[in-house]
C-alpha cells in the first residue's frame, strides 16, 4: 500500500477549525487501507509568531521541504495587525510558497448543481460552471524587489512594489495552463494589462508563443485582466482555463469563488516543478479563502473548501484520482441533501456547523466507498 507524509499546517482562525474535519478524512483513508498517511503537523502564521516570534520556523520549513504534500489552513488576523512587518502570518505562507517553489496555483471555480441558487448570480449564469484559474504564485509583485517604505527628504513617505517577469517564468506557467486545457475544455484565456504593463507585453508575447505547440487543438484568447473581472460575473462560463499572474490571480480567483456560491467552497492546489529524476513534485494544498475572523472560534466556517483542497491532494500528489471522485462525490451529496454552513444557506435548506458538515462529508465518503 502506498504511504505518504502529510505535513498539516492549521494556522490560525478557521483554518484551525476546517483541518479538524480533514483529519477525520484522512483518519477515514488510513482505516480503511486504502493508503498510509503519516502526518505530522506544525504551526504556521499568528500561531507561529506567537510561540516563536516568526511566521513559520526553519524547523518546520523543513517538514514541508520532505513531506509529499503540504495541508494548509488559513492564517492572519487581527490580533497580529501590529505585528513587524517581516513576521505577520501571512509572511509565513508566502515563504512556503516561494522556499518551495511552488510557481503553478490551481484553483478551480466548480458550481455544485445544488448551489446553482446560492450564488449572487443567477442560476443560468452558473449552472455547470467549472473554470480552472491558474494563478502564478511565486512571482510578480508579491516578491520582487525593491518592495519598502522611504521616507523622502521633504518627510513624505514613498511606498514601493516590484512587478518582475521574466520569460521562463511565464513560459512554465503557461504550459501548465495549457497542459491542464488539453485535459479540460481546450480553451485559455490569458489576463494581463499589456496596455500599461510591461510585464503585461511580455506576458502576451511569451504566452503566444508556448501556444504554439499547442495550436490547433488547444484555443488562446488574450483578455485584459480588467475586462476579465467583467466576464466573470456577466458570462462566467465562457471561461475553461484563465491564465494569469500573481495579483491578478489573487483578485480573479475570490471573484470566481462567488459565481460558485461561496469563498468557503473553492479549493487550490499550489505545485512546484517535477522533479527528473523522481518524477514527484513539491506540492501545498489550500483553501482561497483567510482565516475569516468575523466566524472564527464559533465553529461556523464552511469546511469544503479544506477538504476538497486535500481532494486536490489526492489528485495530484497521492495517484489517488478515484478517491478524490469519490470525495468530490462526497460533498456534491451532502450539498443535494441539502447540508448548509451558513456562508451558503438557503431557505428550506438544513443549516449546519462546520464539525456537522465535516461529520455528513464523511458519511457520505463511507457509503460511497462501500
Ligand atoms: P477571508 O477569506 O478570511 O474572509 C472573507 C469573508 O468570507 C468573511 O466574511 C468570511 O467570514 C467569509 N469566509 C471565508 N471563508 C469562509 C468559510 N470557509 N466559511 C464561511 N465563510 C467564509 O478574507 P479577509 O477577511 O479579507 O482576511 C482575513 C485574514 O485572512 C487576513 O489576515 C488575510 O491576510 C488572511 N488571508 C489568509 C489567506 C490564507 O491563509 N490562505 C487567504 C486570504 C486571506
Ligand atoms: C490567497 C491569500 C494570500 C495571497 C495572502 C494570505 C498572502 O489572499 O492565498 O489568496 O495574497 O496570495
Ligand atoms: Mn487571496
Amino acid at each position: 500500500m502506498a504511504t505518504f507524509n502529510l505535513l498539516l499546517l492549521p494556522g490560525d482562525g478557521i483554518g484551525v477549525e476546517t483541518m479538524v474535519e480533514v483529519e477525520r478524512i484522512i483518519d477515514f483513508f488510513n482505516r480503511s487501507g486504502r493508503a498510509t498517511f503519516n502526518t505530522q503537523s506544525d504551526l504556521v502564521g499568528g500561531a507561529a509568531y506567537d510561540a516563536h516570534g516568526v511566521a513559520i520556523t526553519d524547523a518546520a520549513m523543513d517538514k514541508a521541504q520532505k513531506a509529499d504534500a503540504v495541508i494548509f489552513g488559513s492564517v492572519g488576523g487581527p490580533k497580529w495587525a501590529d505585528v513587524p512587518y517581516a513576521v505577520r502570518p501571512e509572511a509565513g505562507l508566502l515563504r512556503l510558497r516561494k522556499d518551495l517553489g511552488l510557481f503553478a496555483n490551481l484553483r478551480p471555480a466548480i458550481c455544485y448543481p445544488a448551489l446553482a441558487d446560492a450564488s449572487s448570480l443567477k442560476r443560468e449564469l452558473v449552472e455547470g460552471l467549472d473554470i480552472m484559474i491558474v494563478r502564478e504564485l511565486t512571482g510578480g509583485v508579491y516578491f520582487c524587489e525593491p518592495k519598502e517604505i522611504v521616507t523622502l527628504e521633504n518627510g513624505e513617505k514613498r511606498a514601493i512594489d516590484t512587478q518582475i517577469y521574466t520569460t521562463s517564468e511565464i513560459e512554465r506557467i503557461a504550459k501548465a495552463a495549457f497542459d491542464l486545457a488539453r485535459k479540460r475544455g481546450n480553451k485559455v484565456h490569458s489576463a494581463e494589462k499589456h496596455n500599461v504593463m510591461r510585464t503585461g507585453v511580455l506576458w502576451k508575447e511569451v504566452v503566444t508563443e508556448v501556444h504554439r505547440s499547442y495550436a490547433p487543438d488547444v484555443q488562446l484568447e488574450h483578455i485584459l485582466a480588467d475586462n476579465c473581472a467583467m466576464q466573470l460575473v456577466r458570462n462566467p462560463k465562457q471561461f475553461d482555463v484563465i491564465v494569469t499572474d500573481n495579483l491578478f490571480g489573487d483578485v480573479l480567483s475570490d471573484e470566481a469563488a462567488m459565481a460558485t456560491g461561496s469563498l468557503g467552497m473553492l479549493p487550490s492546489a499550489s505545485l512546484g516543478a517535477v522533479d527528473a529524476a523522481t518524477g514527484k513534485r513539491k506540492a501545498l494544498y489550500e483553501p482561497v479563502h483567510g482565516s475569516a475572523p468575523d466566524i472564527a472560534g464559533k465553529g461556523l466556517a464552511n469546511p469544503i473548501a479544506t477538504i476538497a483542497s486535500f481532494g486536490m491532494a489526492l489528485r495530484y500528489s497521492c495517484d489517488m484520482g478515484a478517491e478524490a471522485d469519490l470525495l468530490d462525490q462526497a460533498i456534491a451529496g451532502v450539498l443535494a441533501a441539502g447540508y448548509r454552513t451558513g456562508d451558503i444557506m438557503q431557505s428550506g435548506m438544513k443549516q449546519v456547523g462546520t464539525a456537522e458538515m465535516g461529520g455528513a462529508i464523511l458519511d457520505e465518503l463511507k457509503k460511497l466507498a462501500d
